[in-house]
């Protein structure tokens, strides 16, 4: 069984759809979905925004599923220049960017207990959506840091620190906390995002325009994915 986490429905709705002899499920407030998707046992859950409402989906989805990996995918904003809206980004590591304990001595993004800055994503699964995205026609595909923290970026000033720390080809709000539960457990993890806005400033005007169509980008990769296991 493999494991898909969206924060929001409009992320893994299209998946849903697809989903055959569904099952639901819910622990907390997250519903599991499971069921086969394009041929492969899955389970797939709206986890909402932010790092303990992701973290906390992944957790309860690793202890009651067992998948194989989590997969956590949907839309996010550019991390610099060189990302365009309609771009996808695949997460070689994420980071947790406003964790920030810098003043007693550690690292910008230091992330206590697993003593890390980049949380490290699945190799092999990082391969497989590469080849799964450059799939989609026309799709221009990165490889980077995905820099997540419990806030809309929508300031050219803040995306420029959060680049300059880390080097971050995207910036949203849960791919680093599903990484980190992910780690916790030994469970392998990616993260794929699609960017619906710049985070620049102009996002208020570019989000809702573009992030229905970067979510369906990101989940017809996940098809690809999956048909091509
Ligand atoms: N998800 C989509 N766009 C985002 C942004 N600009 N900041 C944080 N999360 C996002």
């Amino acid at each position: 069984m493999v494991g898909l986490i969206g924060a929001m429905s409009v992320e893994v709705e299209a998946l849903m759809a697809q989903l055959e002899d569904r099952q639901e499920k819910q622990i907390g407030m997250d519903v599991f979905v499971s069921g086969k998707l394009f041929g492969q046992e899955a389970v797939l859950a709206v986890c909402g925004p932010g790092k303990v409402n992701a973290a906390l989906c992944a957790q309860s989805m690793i202890l009651h599923y067992q998948p194989e990996w989590i997969l956590n995918l949907g839309v996010a904003g550019a991390g610099d220049q060189t990302v365009s809206i309609g771009d996808m980004v695949v997460a070689t590591a994420a980071v947790q960017h406003d964790m920030d304990t810098s003043p007693i001595g550690d690292p910008v993004g230091l992330v206590s207990k697993i003593n890390l800055v980049e949380i490290p994503c699945d190799e092999a699964l990082r391969d497989k959506l590469v080849r799964a995205a450059k799939a989609v026609d026309g799709m221009n595909v990165h490889e980077g840091i995905i820099a997540t923290g419990d806030q809309f970026i929508h300031s050219g000033e803040v995306r420029s620190r959060i680049n300059g720390l880390f080097h971050a080809k995207a910036v949203e709000m849960e791919g680093g906390a599903v990484a980190h539960a992910c780690y916790v457990h030994g469970v392998p993890c990616g993260v794929l995002r699609s960017i619906s806005d710049q985070a620049d400033g102009h996002s208020d005007m570019d989000y809702p325009t573009f992030t229905r169509l970067a979510a369906s980008h990101s989940q017809q990769v996940v098809e690809n994915l999956l048909r091509g296991e």
